[in-house]
């Protein structure tokens, strides 16, 4: 698209620098202009490169004194709408017990589906909106919530709907994702292929009569679903016209990469036991690999996800931050650059486009969020800082400036 001066502009930003996160890298415009029009950014450049009469035709100009402007943080990966709290968990885990073990004994995801099933849609709606206020607060302004935590036909509708509501009630673009196939319900015991029935055959097509999720996400693991459970629901899926999303190769290596490869799937997610062939799949079939270290940090993980193999097969890496209850209690985006930087070795660049454009590609959403060009969504962050690295570095710290999503500036 051609850098032409747009005939009306809303909001023009001066005196700023930007970093677009275009073209796979931070894509830095010192002493750059930013123009919205609508909904959408209109221009983006050099201030020098401004036509003289510009300023004065815009109906309002914002001097950034310096600051710097990124796109909005996309995060890709969440299950921020759950009942109850699993504080107690954390101190048993403290003390040596493991996350399998707890799973085992009845806790982790199930004492999370207990406390969910129990709670009204209006606790839920009241407890998540606290978690999503945090994040916009801290300039994430496109969020992918999961289902997950009812692993019934009512529960998991009822999450959904606590998603729907809470996509209408904020200014944030949410995306929902169906994830029946999170854990195996109590009442299911030893029968894992009879509830992967009923997620096949009922679920999903109730979850698309209803349009309210665009993706689904099956959780692939020994203490989650087999790789065959997995296929039948991502067969179902697909037919059904889903995005497919897949929890792989988080505890041990299930294959689970090539396997949603083969669907397509948009992202994998977690991957720190992914083969490398498992990954050969994930490039042929451009998929985004979206990294949790937050997740890895709660569960005290040793093994770090294949970031070199990532590089080197280019593969675009995402990062997010798994808010919930159980493995990644984490609020901040800024952590999350942090703890990308510090346990899984990625640079400054790699963690900030993670939380950025491929953030915004692992959702299917690249042509229109998680990067500063013209025609985009002027979904935009002013941030008090000198350099973009200090979004890694200053771990914390929230100098945020202000928020704006598709053009409207955001009060907080
Ligand atoms: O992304 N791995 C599975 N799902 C979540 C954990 C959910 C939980 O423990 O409640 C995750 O880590
Ligand atoms: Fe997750």
């Amino acid at each position: 698209m051609q850098n032409l001066f747009p005939e009306k502009i809303d909001t023009l930003f001066i005196n700023c620098n930007i970093a677009t996160m275009a073209d796979n890298g931070i894509s830095i415009n010192k002493n750059g202009a930013l123009a919205v029009t609508g909904e959408i950014i209109s221009w983006v450049g050099k201030e020098k490169n401004l036509p003289d009469n510009f300023k004065i035709k815009c109906k309002k100009n914002i001097d950034c004194k310096n600051r710097w402007i990124l796109p909005g943080f996309v995060d890709c990966h969440t299950h921020l709408v759950y009942g109850g709290s699993r504080s107690n968990e954390f101190e048993m885990r403290l003390k040596g017990t493991s996350y399998e073990e707890i799973s085992k004994q009845g806790g982790g995801i199930f004492s999370t589906v207990n406390a969910s099933r129990n709670a009204s849609k209006e606790s839920l709606f009241t407890s998540a909106s606290k978690r999503v206020k945090t994040l916009l607060k801290q300039g994430i302004t496109t969020l992918e919530i999961k289902s997950g935590y009812g692993l019934n036909l009512e529960s998991e509708l009822k999450i959904l709907e606590v998603i729907k509501q809470l996509d209408k009630k904020f200014p944030l673009h949410i995306e929902a994702t169906f994830l029946g196939a999170h854990a195996l319900p109590i009442e299911f015991k030893g029968n894992p292929d009879e509830y992967i029935d009923l997620v096949t055959h009922t679920m999903l097509p109730e979850v698309k009569i209803q349009g309210i999720a665009t993706a689904v996400d099956v959780f692939c693991e020994t203490i989650g679903f087999s790789l065959d459970q997995t296929k039948k629901v991502f067969q179902k899926a697909k037919e059904l016209g889903f995005n497919i999303k897949l929890h792989a190769e988080q505890l041990s290596d299930s294959n689970g990469a090539g396997l949603a490869s083969e669907f397509n799937a948009l992202s994998c997610d977690h991957l720190e036991y992914l083969s490398l062939s498992g990954a050969k799949k994930m490039a042929q079939h451009n998929v985004i690999a979206v990294l949790l270290p937050g997740a890895f940090y709660y569960l005290k993980e040793t093994r770090k996800p294949p970031v070199d193999i990532f590089r080197k097969l280019k593969i675009p890496m995402a990062v997010s931050t798994d808010l919930n209850p159980g493995t990644s209690p984490v609020h901040s985006m800024t952590l999350i650059l942090n703890m990308a930087c510090m346990l899984f070795d990625m640079t400054c660049e790699e963690a900030l486009l993670g939380a950025s454009i491929n953030g915004a590609k692992a959702l299917g959403l690249g042509n229109t969020k998680g990067s500063i060009e013209k025609g985009k969504d002027a979904d935009l962050v002013v941030w008090d800082i000198d350099t973009p690295a200090d979004l890694c570095y200053l771990a914390g710290f929230n100098p945020v400036e202000m928020v704006m999503i598709k053009g409207d500036k955001i009060n907080f």
